[in-house]
């Protein structure tokens, strides 16, 4: 529900000024960055005045004033923080476009925010103009966060074992019959299927039969007006702007809304009670015995739907990817698939899933060279102390699964793709927060055991089906201009296995 907020770059200018188009919108666009740079401004001038005795986190300069770090950062995000690390070590603050981070690197360092109250390193503050016009009012980011920790503990509620194993069934049709388009061979992009599906088979287990029954195109358009929301442009400028995709935005939420109205509505007046996540929503009750009131479920579906859109599939094609890389690991998964379920490889089922502990290492080892969200963050709501540092209020205080996760003083091998590592003693087991793709702490995702179950069947069926190699040996490279790190010119080349 998270997202990657910020790759800020020369890419983030060019996108934010190319949907501008209008004459009113630029006047609009400039005012508000002289706005932003005078905030910024008399940001600077106040800060000589603080205390001169606090110890603050070592501050990188930079020449450039208002956008700072932005270029570099959003160029290669990694190798800034990696730079940055060795040069000043685990704790260490930046500029980019006015406002200040301070980064927490390594386990030890993370531990201050994956310990902290919200109302110190807050949430909201830095999500809810983002998440809010997207999901609607009353539920995540828009409400106080005891509240959402009691939404969340009603969709955890959803997203049990017996729902799970109507899923595996679910997921499994709908990959075959997606795929049914790709024939016997040839090339094609990857992530695009995978993103496509993953659309499909989170709304058919997450929203249900009748909500699923309506994603065609048009609807499919909607959604993807809705991600729209998702973009640098509506982190950084206002929200009252009116940009045409904080309009399409605004008019899909709409849309989409009175579509989930009618689909509840449908389902309280009925009375039929159907075992699903919708079904657990229209049921559930706050400690206080409120129930969900229409907007606050269509919120938190929306949520739902959304939150594991990129993350699942940016990480089902990064494993793909990596499978076709390493014909023997794939081959190995292939065997497995029929070592666990049979040789004549019968419909998956939800017990043999974690069976396909390969595959599940490959899913674990996929999450720590590309976890989907780079980079967490909070605002210092307090002064807050992390390795004897004071990091200021005002600060948007960060940790960043990706680089925890490659870490020289942790990782043995860091850079490679070794599923095995984790049968073997390694350091990183002994720190809490070197692996940490979900989170830790109030704010983890609720999404993990979903995923796992979504990935694992994808690609269970999609072995079985084919047999995949790099396209002439390329391996994507990673698209930094993204929110989140997608897979760039990403075509995989497959041949149907024979039975
Ligand atoms: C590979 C898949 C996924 C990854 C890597 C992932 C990652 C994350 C991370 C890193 C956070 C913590 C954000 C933060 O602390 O700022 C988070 C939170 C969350 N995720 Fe996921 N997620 C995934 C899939 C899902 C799915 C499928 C769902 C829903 C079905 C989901 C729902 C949530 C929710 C509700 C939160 C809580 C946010 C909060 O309390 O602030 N996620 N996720």
């Amino acid at each position: 529900m998270s997202m990657h907020l910020y790759q800020l770059s020369s890419k983030l200018l060019e996108d934010t000024v190319g949907t501008v188009n209008e004459n009113l919108t630029s006047v609009l666009l400039a005012v508000s960055v002289i706005t932003l740079s005078l905030g910024y401004f008399s940001k600077l001038l106040l800060r000589k005045s603080a205390d001169d005795n606090l110890k603050y986190p070592p501050y990188i300069p930079s020449s450039v004033p208002f956008l700072g770090h932005a270029i570099a950062f959003g160029k290669s995000p990694i190798e800034f923080l990696e730079q940055a690390y060795e040069k000043y070590g685990p704790v260490f603050s930046f500029t980019m476009v006015g406002k200040t981070f301070t980064y927490l690197l390594g386990s030890e360092a993370a531990t201050l925010m994956f310990n902290s109250k919200n109302d110190d390193l807050n949430a909201e503050d830095v999500y809810s103009r983002l998440t809010t016009p997207v999901f609607g009012k009353g539920v995540a980011y828009d409400v106080p966060n005891p509240i959402f920790l009691e939404q969340k503990k009603m969709l955890k509620t959803g997203l049990n074992m017996a729902h799970f194993k109507q899923h595996v069934k679910i997921m499994e049709a709908e990959t075959i019959e997606y795929f049914q388009r790709w024939g016997d061979s040839g090339e094609r992009n990857l992530f695009e299927a995978l993103s496509e599906l993953i659309i499909l088979t989170a709304s058919s287990c997450l929203h249900g039969k009748e909500i699923r029954s309506q994603l065609d195109e048009r609807v499919a358009q909607l959604y993807a007006d809705l991600d729209g929301g998702f973009s640098h442009a509506a982190w950084l400028l206002p929200g009252w702007l009116p940009l045409p995709s904080f309009r399409k935005r605004d008019q899909a939420h709409r849309e989409i809304k009175n579509i989930f109205f009618k689909v509840i509505q449908k389902r309280r007046t009925s009375g039929e009670k159907v075992d699903d996540i919708l079904q657990t929503l229209i049921d559930a009750t706050y400690k206080d015995g409120r129930p969900l009131n229409d907007d606050e479920i269509t919120g938190l579906l929306i949520g739902l739907l959304l939150a594991g859109q990129h993350t699942s599939s940016t990480t089902s094609a990064w494993m793909g990817f990596f499978m076709a890389r390493d014909r023997t690991l794939q081959e190995r998964c292939y065997a497995e698939q029929k070592a666990v379920c049979g040789d004549d490889l019968p419909p998956l089922h939800f017990d043999q899933l974690k069976d396909l502990s390969l595959l599940d290492r490959c899913l674990k080892e996929t999450l720590r060279l590309r976890p989907p969200i780079m980079t967490m963050m909070r605002m210092a709501r307090s002064p807050q102390t992390a390795a004897g540092y004071t990091i200021p209020v005002g600060h948007q205080v960060c940790v960043s699964p990706t680089v925890n996760q490659r870490l020289h003083d942790t990782w043995l091998e860091r850079m490679e793709f070794n599923p095995d590592r984790y049968l073997t003693d390694n350091p990183a087991a002994r720190e809490k927060f070197a692996y940490v793709p979900f989170g830790a702490g109030r704010h983890r995702c609720i999404g993990e055991n979903f995923a796992y179950v979504q990935i694992k069947t994808i690609w269970s069926t999609l072995l079985r089906m084919y047999d995949f190699e790099l396209v002439d040996g390329y391996f994507p490279t990673i698209n930094y201009t993204t929110m989140i790190h997608t897979p760039h010119n990403p075509i995989i080349r497959y041949k149907r296995r024979k039975p």
